[in-house]
């Protein structure tokens, strides 16, 4: 099980590692990194003030959030680091200063940049740039932090991921789903997209996870019928049919997505111990019932919690050498 096995090397190799998205990480860093989480979760927070003393973590925002924002923000604080947050439009990055010269001078004054942007690209020029980790708050692209949250949450309920069986359902392309399905196949599940033709991951992306899970033998693949994709599976994630920024495609998403809205009927071809899983914010008979998401299957609460403890993590493994962890 990967919450007992252990790797301490690994751990000290992500010192100063950027995280745009969850296979910059190995899987055995990635299941180091959940093992710490797991570790700092069960701990006092007032035991960890010391873990970050006297460092700076910057929050450079272009779209809205109250998850990550808050939950970075908390486990910055908990860890003893300060935090400075900025809206896109006061840096305008991008549009004032190239990202790369952005990035340079940002590196001079904090210890480590958590980024959420519109266009994948920017942060990786940023990133290139940078002499401090930066961490992806959200892109076009991926969506790592809450892909943590994710596989922690499923950790903390089923013991392991490995041989698990997840199915996510709406629209495969988007950042959530991508960012789940490269954690959940590099720690041994098995992921099943539920989505039509339009809303599939490319091939090339499909061909991309099943060599991420070759390590762990996890796989990953579509089904166009959400009967299929749910059937027996542990868990059913789902998220907004339209992403920030692709309002325009709300009409036409709404009706293509529609057969995959995760309801109790959809849920009772899921295995009897399934749990349902969204990153939030719901639309409520929308992509999910009410009846799913406030059921005692529901695990979405703990994983919004598990952003912060997941987070700590991540930023004692970039920011530290992780000395004195039993992981
Ligand atoms: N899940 C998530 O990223 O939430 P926010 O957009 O509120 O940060």
């Amino acid at each position: 099980m990967y919450l007992v096995a252990p790797a301490p090397a690994r751990q000290a190799g992500l010192l100063g590692r950027h995280f745009l998205k969850v296979s910059d990480f190995s899987s055995g860093e990635l299941a180091a990194v959940l093992r710490l989480a797991r570790f700092l979760k069960a701990r006092p927070s007032a035991e960890q003030r010391a873990l970050l003393r006297g460092r700076t973590v910057a929050l450079l925002f272009e779209k809205p959030s109250l998850r990550t924002r808050v939950s970075f923000e908390v486990a910055a604080a908990q860890l003893g680091a300060e935090t400075l947050f900025a809206h896109g439009s006061e840096f305008m990055v991008g549009a004032r200063e190239s990202p790369e010269d952005a990035a340079r001078v940002l590196s001079r004054y904090v210890d480590a940049v958590v980024v959420r942007t519109h266009e994948h690209e920017p942060l990786e020029r940023f990133a290139a740039a940078a002499t401090v980790p930066v961490l992806n708050g959200l892109s076009a692209q991926a969506h790592p932090c809450q892909a943590l949250a994710d596989v922690l949450t499923v950790a903390e309920r089923f013991g392991e991921i490995a041989g698990l069986r997840i199915a996510y359902l709406g629209d495969a392309r988007n950042n959530v789903a991508a960012s789940l399905a490269e954690a959940a196949v590099m720690l041994g599940a098995t992921v099943h997209f539920g989505c039509p033709p339009s809303h599939r991951p490319s091939e090339s992306f499909l061909e991309q996870l099943t060599h991420l899970g070759r390590v762990s033998d996890g796989s990953a693949r579509a089904f166009s019928n959400p009967v299929r994709a749910v059937r027996g599976v542990d868990a059913v994630y789902t998220d907004v049919w339209t992403s920030m920024g692709e309002e325009r495609y709300r009409e036409l998403n709404e009706a293509l997505l529609r057969p995959y809205a995760v309801t109790e009927e959809l849920m009772a071809y899921a295995a009897p111990h399934a749990i349902f899983l969204h990153c939030l914010p719901a639309h409520r008979g929308e992509e999910v019932s009410a009846d799913v998401i406030d059921s005692p299957r529901s695990a979405v609460f703990d994983q919004a919690e598990n952003r912060m403890h997941a987070q700590k993590a991540l930023l004692v493994s970039l920011l530290t050498e992780c000395k004195g962890f039993p992981v």
